[in-house]
């Protein structure tokens, strides 16, 4: 897509609204030079009333035009009110074009509620928080009051369950049985790879042991843990009893809020590793049909069917593990409206405490990539319907959605979402997504966040990251959590949180 930019605005926020409506489309040398190519010109001018947007679009022969005009705003920056205003001129110039609206209007970031939840923070009431969203980023009304009420949700969360001393831990297993089409997580599959899962265990209990030393030496508070893969349960029982002993060893399981082991693919669970879960403290695990169609499944490359899954979820039922969380996928390649609410619909009945919805996201690392799918229609085929038809049926099955987050690329748009039983929210996904304690992360990939949430001098969060190395064989030669703990420790009397009540 060709663009022409006059004025003072960031070039990405303006390519990312352009890929609501031309999805896929490129910004490089080649685009410039395709006649062919779609071409959107901005002029964004100071007039003395505030700031002016006009913009033009043109495609397939078609033009538009919009102009919009932002007051100036008591308490707004001018890169917000030009934000604001070329997003209402581009949206209002190319959904004319193209006769469509996007359902998330001008919100283009990774969480959708997070305008939501500063004006609730701001004491706005939630009818206005709602009308702000749809009247001012164009949101349509659905998903204005979706968002307000994951934001009002992860308030409750967030209120009830913050201090300054509260911290989580992430451990990554990034080895799966074999690999999903759709998926770029790294993960090892081939036997070679996972014949290092031995020497990887000792690794990781070996930085397990510092980083959980640490945290009880600062006097930190340990509030959740979370297993995630990859897939957790290709551990032999032995092995997780292993990991699982370790960490009952090195941190008080029973006095955690929530402790996740993410398991995930149906193949790989049995009865004896939910009872080695169950015996060492996991509260919440992952059974993940992401679709209950047999032919979805082998498209994707999924390696199970649904009948494996069913077998795997009647395992983590009968294990008396707290809470079960099922992650399905909206709009995979062959999925349609029938077969998607039919998979839904037995889900629904087997009431896991928590529903994961994702929306299909091709990434660029993923084998699916090039096989062709709906990812690039504008409307994202059946996937509007089927999202629209989680969040109807969950409600009225008594969910809350409580957690949601975009990708790019994803089709359609769409959002996940996460729905939850109340008291069964995985709270891990909350502090996360909401960054309002640290997570200290160990394992191939894994990436701490060390956390101010409310600064002692006022102003936005700080934040820090460490990484560790993304693949596993580069983990294994790894030596720096001895300086990754080195450096929490210089944060936390930086920001003088240890001092803090
Ligand atoms: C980190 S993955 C690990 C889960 C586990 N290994 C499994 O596959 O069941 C977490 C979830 O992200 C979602 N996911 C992964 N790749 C995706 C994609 N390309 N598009 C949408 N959702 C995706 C799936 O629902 C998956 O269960
Ligand atoms: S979707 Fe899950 S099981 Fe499949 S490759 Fe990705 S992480 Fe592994």
């Amino acid at each position: 897509m060709k663009l022409i930019l006059n004025g003072e605005i960031n070039i990405y926020y303006v390519q990312t609204l352009c890929m609501i409506f031309f999805p896929g489309c490129k910004f490089g040398e080649e685009a410039q030079q395709d006649e062919n190519a779609p071409m959107l010109s901005l002029t964004l001018t100071d007039t003395e009333e505030g700031l002016s947007a006009s913009v033009t679009v043109s495609a397939d022969g078609k033009t538009a035009s919009a102009v919009r005009v932002r007051p100036v705003k008591e308490g707004e920056s001018r890169d917000k009110r030009a934000k604001m205003v070329c997003g209402s001129a581009i949206i209002a110039a190319c959904g004319e074009l193209l006769g469509y609206r996007p359902s998330w209007g001008m919100l283009t970031g990774v969480r959708p509620s997070k305008v939501a939840t500063e004006l609730l923070q701001a004491g706005v009431s939630k009818t206005r928080v709602k009308r702000t969203l749809s009247g001012e980023y164009l949101v349509i009304p659905k998903k204005a009051a979706l968002a307000t009420d994951v934001a009002l949700n992860e308030q409750k969360i967030i209120e009830h369950h913050f201090s300054p001393k509260d911290c989580s831990v992430y451990i990554s297993i990034p080895f799966c049985p074999t690999k999903c089409s759709y998926c770029s997580f790294v993960s090892y599959t081939s036997d070679k790879l996972l014949a290092l899962i031995p020497e990887y265990l000792q690794h990781l209990i070996a930085d397990l042991e510092k980083t959980f030393a640490r945290i009880r030496s600062l006097g930190l508070r340990l509030r959740t843990v979370y297993i995630g893969g990859g897939t957790p349960t290709i551990l032999t029982a032995d092995q997780l009893r292993l990991l699982l002993g370790k960490i009952a060893e090195l941190t008080d399981v029973t006095a955690l809020e929530e402790y996740t082991l993410e398991s995930g693919r149906p193949d790989t669970i049995t009865a004896e590793k939910f009872a080695v879960a169950k015996e060492y403290g996991v509260t919440r695990v992952c059974v993940n049909p992401q679709s209950l169609c047999d032919e979805v499944l082998k498209g994707i490359g999924r390696s199970h069917t649904a009948q494996d899954f069913l077998r795997a979820f009647e395992i983590a039922r009968e294990s008396g593990i707290h809470s079960i969380n099922t992650d399905l996928i909206v709009g995979l390649p062959g999925d349609t409206f029938k077969t998607f609410s039919k998979s839904f619909d037995s889900i629904l009945e087997l009431r896991p405490e928590n529903i994961t919805v994702h929306t299909f996201c091709v990434k660029k690392a993923a084998d699916i990539l090039h096989q062709g799918s709906q990812i690039y229609s504008l409307r994202g085929g059946d996937a509007g319907k089927c999202v629209d038809y989680t969040q109807l049926k969950t409600q009225e099955a008594g969910y809350l959605p409580y957690y949601m987050y975009r990708q790019k690329n994803t089709v359609g748009n769409f959002e996940n979402v996460g729905f939850s039983l109340e008291g069964h929210e995985c709270l891990y996904n909350v502090y996360m997504m909401e960054e309002i304690h640290s997570i200290f992360a160990v394992g191939a990939g894994a990436v701490s966040k060390m956390v101010d949430y409310r600064p002692i001098e006022g102003g936005k969060p700080v934040i820090e990251r460490l990484f560790y190395p993304k693949y596993p064989y580069e983990y294994l030669r790894d030596e720096s959590t001895d300086e990754k703990i080195a450096a929490m420790e210089a944060f936390y009397q930086r920001q003088k949180l240890l001092e803090r009540e």
